[in-house]
């Protein structure tokens, strides 16, 4: 369990917190509920990696920087498979050249698996593969093009074990994945009666969603059931079924806190400026701060973190604004005391908008601000590089709810400047 208080005092913002406990559970209630392997899609966070090898069964790497985060943790290569769309030469040779104990590579494309099969002779490998089947975009191959790789295909070198499925992410359409639970099933049929292929696994990103914004309601447990019962038809085909999960293993695990380094009043409302901002805060549809996340502001005084919302701490609160000379007051309270404001970053865009309109007690210089369920994909996905801002700390908590940062501020200063 997280403590704010130690996090805030310790560590200090901006920064991100994961909590490995907590993502460990999820692997095995997503296990125990689905009944199917679970392969992390280590783009969701790579940071938490070598903390849950143990437990999960296997790795989605989609580019040679993540197998080398990966590599280089020493996580077990009987659990990578090497993945993503655009898989180069020198990468495929430096990995089929250097290691014979990868688990498995995905085919993308008619010129992809050209390439795999080349580097792998030229290597004296046999590897195991799974074709890529696309959802109608630049991912994977179309079925004319994966029948064509399965008849043609030279399995003294390539030993192709069945299908990977991916169609994106943040699914809550039971309809849609029964859909794509069909089109495996038909295809499983189709290649056995055609190609006499028997299609020994099925890799399948059914895409499970986070519901990350406050009013909304999901109940993932009857859902979840209901993936169960479509996952189960494709296991029916007799295949071995691993499913990819980035967003739903690890998302609710993570917090990201952020201080209040700013405030300031105009006739179009209150802003507070905060030492993050969108380069370190992603949350799925969630476009200039148009709906609510779930967080909460924590002031931390002489003694406590006490948090804003805590009825029983008033005086303390109201004491503690008190000392703020008048002409530094921003916004005015409404009859419950409340005041209306907007949350930005530090960026050099207006767009830096992490929630509009939000009513609060009276803010002050040096409130957190925490923002829940960033596990996945906050701290790779954001623009990390815009205006040379600081990438913030990364700490990891454990079971005992012991801190232990991995990763110190990095300037981004040092990437983005020009040298002669
Ligand atoms: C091929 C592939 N598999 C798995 C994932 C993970 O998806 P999610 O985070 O929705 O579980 C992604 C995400 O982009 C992906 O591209």
């Amino acid at each position: 369990m997280i403590d704010n208080e130690k996090v805030i005092r310790e560590i200090g913002t901006p920064t991100y917190v994961y909590d490995v406990a907590a993502i460990l559970d999820r692997i095995k209630y997503l296990r125990g509920k689905l009944d199917a392997d679970i392969l992390y899609a280590v783009k969701a966070n790579s940071f938490i990696v070598k903390e849950i090898e143990e437990e999960i069964d296997g790795y989605e790497i989609c580019s040679k920087g993540e197998f080398d985060i990966c590599n280089s943790l020493d996580i077990n290569r009987g659990k990578m498979v090497i993945s993503g769309v655009h898989k180069d030469r020198p990468s495929i040779e430096e990995m089929l050249e250097s290691y014979d104990d990868i688990r498995k590579y995905t085919i993308e494309s008619l010129n992809q698996w050209e390439l795999l099969t080349d580097v792998a002779k030229n290597c004296g490998r046999h590897i195991h593969a799974l074709i890529r089947l696309t959802s109608g975009n630049q991912f994977g191959v179309c079925e004319e093009d994966l029948k064509y790789i399965i008849a043609h295909n030279d399995e003294a070198v390539i030993e192709i074990d069945g299908i990977e499925y991916f169609s994106g992410t943040q699914k809550h359409s039971i309809k849609k994945i029964n859909k794509e639970a069909d089109k495996l099933i038909t295809l499983i049929d189709t290649l056995r009666v055609e190609l006499g292929f028997t299609v020994r696994e099925i890799e399948y990103g059914p895409g499970l969603p986070i519901f990350y914004y406050q009013g909304e309601e999901f109940d993932e447990e009857a859902f979840l059931d209901e993936v169960k019962l479509a996952l189960d038809r494709i296991k029916e085909k007799g295949v071995k079924l691993s499913l990819e999960v980035g967003r739903s293993l690890v998302a609710t695990s993570g917090r990201y806190y952020t201080s209040i380094g700013d405030m300031k009043s105009n006739k179009n409302g209150n802003f507070v400026i905060l030492d993050g901002g969108i380069n370190h805060l992603v949350y799925y549809g969630g476009t200039l701060g148009m709906r609510i996340p779930h967080f909460q502001v924590v002031r931390v005084t002489e003694d406590e973190a006490v948090n804003l919302n805590d009825e029983k701490k008033i005086e303390k609160l109201n004491k503690s604004v008190d000392e703020i000379p008048k002409e530094l007051l921003v916004g005015t309270e409404d009859e419950n005391g409340l005041i209306t404001y907007n949350l930005h970053g530090s960026l050099c865009t207006v767009n830096d908008i992490l929630v509009k309109n939000i009513n609060s007690r009276r803010l002050k210089l040096g409130d957190v601000f925490i923002f829940e369920n960033v596990g996945a994909y906050s701290s790779t996905e954001g623009i990390s590089l815009f205006l040379s801002r600081d990438l913030p700390k990364i700490a990891l908590c454990d079971k005992e709810g012991n801190l232990r940062v991995v990763r110190e501020v990095i300037k981004t200063s040092n990437i983005n400047l020009p040298r002669y």
